[in-house]
């Protein structure tokens, strides 16, 4: 999905970033804060690197994970897994029991059908935040993608109690004409 054309994609190049995506990460981080030195970070659907590069810059030490193998970067322990088995968890669990930041950026293989990748993407935010609710420290942060439709409320519903701030967002660097957007989810307690 490279757009040629597109002003974060050349930008990513010139700065070294592996994907536009970085930027999304880079302007949430600056509105809500949810990534400092020091922290241990979470990036599931972490392929190809951009949100790891912003997160270990930042000066976190990072673990990724995703379907698709990624190139090594500096701080930044890769596990090859599914998100969505239970599997995927143990491992996550294995390099760190518990995570100050859990961030999400996986996106099912688009299919152009509405509803249907409306639902995939649903799909894998709910394994993003059933991975969440094991790992992430009490204060922690968590931030998911999910493709906008019927279903978004009900997950935001779910979602609610566990987080003292709560909200959706659309990044700048988003495309306009992009279905996605972001629950951001600060101050994590378990309930
Ligand atoms: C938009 S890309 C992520 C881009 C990344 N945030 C970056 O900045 O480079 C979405 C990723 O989600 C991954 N993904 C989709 N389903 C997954 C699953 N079930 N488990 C793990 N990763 C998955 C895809 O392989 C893809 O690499």
């Amino acid at each position: 999905m490279k757009d040629r054309q597109d002003y974060y994609y050349w930008k990513a190049k010139k700065e070294g970033y592996r994907s536009r995506a970085a930027y999304k990460l880079l302007q949430m981080n600056r509105t809500f804060k949810l990534i400092r030195e020091g922290d241990m970070v979470l990036d599931l659907g972490a392929t190809p690197g951009g949100w790891s590069q912003v997160a270990a810059l930042l000066g976190a030490s990072v673990v990724a994970v995703d379907l698709n193998p990624m190139k090594p970067i500096e701080n930044v322990t890769f596990i090859r897994g599914d998100i969505t088995l239970p599997e995927t968890l143990e491992k996550i669990k294995e390099i760190s029991p518990s995570y100050d930041v859990v961030m999400s950026d996986a996106s099912p293989k688009i299919s152009g059908k509405w509803t249907i990748d409306h639902l995939r993407s649903i799909d894998l935010a709910r394994a993003s935040f059933n991975i969440a609710k094991e790992v992430l420290k009490p204060g922690g942060n968590f931030v998911v993608k999910v493709f906008q439709g019927e279903e978004i409320q009900r997950f935001f519903n779910e979602l609610k109690p566990y987080f003292r701030f709560k909200k959706f967002h659309s990044p700048q660097a988003s495309r306009k004409r992009s279905a996605e957007v972001y629950f951001i989810g600060k101050r994590f307690r378990k309930i």
